[in-house]
């Protein structure tokens, strides 16, 4: 058989360089982790400079959204509300709300409240009350470009459990980073988060994750924060995914709220809270460059 890779040829990665001079080494290093055991990344995972410029964009969209958001998150405030400002604040930096009939669901973002895991629906009904912990995950659509991130919010005064519980799922996100560098895996990053939340006398959820993002809402891979270390995917430079481990106070158990087939909560009834963060791998000594917060 007769063959011929072309290195002056244009990368894969629509660089517009030859692929010797961009990704020809990238490709040697995931092939020798394949020939290992490891499971690699597709081609289509990774991103140019001029995709993470777009997708880098459209996070300073999501994180500009979610801080007018947080000049606006009062006891009263109804969850409605919270949606209209998301959308309006969305739209006026020229985004498109990326929940918004993602799916049929049928609002701009999601509000997730105490024992809401994630996936709250807005709807005037609901207030967030003094007392609340709530998390708000806005997702946004820029020239194509997909971004998503989430914060917790503490409504008023909140209990010291409660408090404890929201710091915790922050600093297991600040561990999940710790282990995003380049050619290290994906369970190397969940394991972090993981140990971090039963450290603190807390349960993952196992049954919802992350993902890829950047050139649609949900990309490949699932990103799971149960995880042992040296599993799952490889993190090649290129690619963007979200941790966003859901922290459970009590079980890691959940159930889906079949009236309206979106809203998760936890099976026990206890406090669940998560931070989310779009990040990319990179070739540098960080490892990592967070794209939306
Ligand atoms: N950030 C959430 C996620 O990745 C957003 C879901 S929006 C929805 O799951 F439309 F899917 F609800
Ligand atoms: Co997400």
């Amino acid at each position: 058989m007769l063959y011929r890779i072309n290195r002056k040829a244009a990368c894969w990665c629509g660089s517009g360089k030859s692929y010797q001079e961009c990704h020809a080494g990238f490709d040697k290093k995931l092939q020798e982790m394949k020939r290992k055991g490891y499971l690699i990344p597709k081609h289509k995972l990774i991103k140019n400079e001029k995709q993470l410029a777009g997708i880098r964009e459209s996070g300073k969209i999501n994180i500009a959204v979610l801080d007018y958001v947080s000049e606006h998150v009062r006891p009263g405030i109804t969850t409605e509300e919270i949606d209209r400002l998301v959308y309006e604040k969305t739209k006026q930096l020229g985004g498109i709300p990326a929940p918004l009939n993602y799916e049929g669901f049928p609002k701009s973002v999601c509000v997730s409240i105490n024992n809401e895991v994630c996936h709250g629906i807005p709807c005037q009904e609901r207030v967030l009350e003094e007392g609340d912990i709530a998390n708000i995950d806005v997702s946004t659509i820029y020239k194509g470009y997909f971004s998503d991130s989430s914060r917790m919010f503490c409504i008023g005064q909140v209990s010291d459990e409660r408090r404890a519980l929201v710091e915790a799922a922050k600093n297991a996100v600040m561990a999940g980073l710790s282990q995003v560098k380049p050619w290290w895996t994906l369970g190397d990053m969940g394991a972090a988060v993981n140990a971090y939340a039963q450290a603190a006398g807390y349960s993952v959820v196992y049954a919802v994750g992350g993902h890829g993002v950047g050139l649609q809402f949900h990309e490949e891979p699932y990103v799971s924060y149960v995880t042992d270390p040296d599993t799952e995917m490889v993190m090649a430079p290129g690619m963007v995914f979200t941790i966003e481990p859901m922290i459970n106070a009590g079980a890691p158990d959940v159930w889906i709220d079949d009236d309206n087939g979106w809203t998760i909560y936890t099976e026990d009834d206890s406090d669940s809270a998560q931070w989310e963060v779009t990040v990319a791998v990179t070739d540098n000594e960080k490892g990592y460059e967070i794209l939306a917060y």
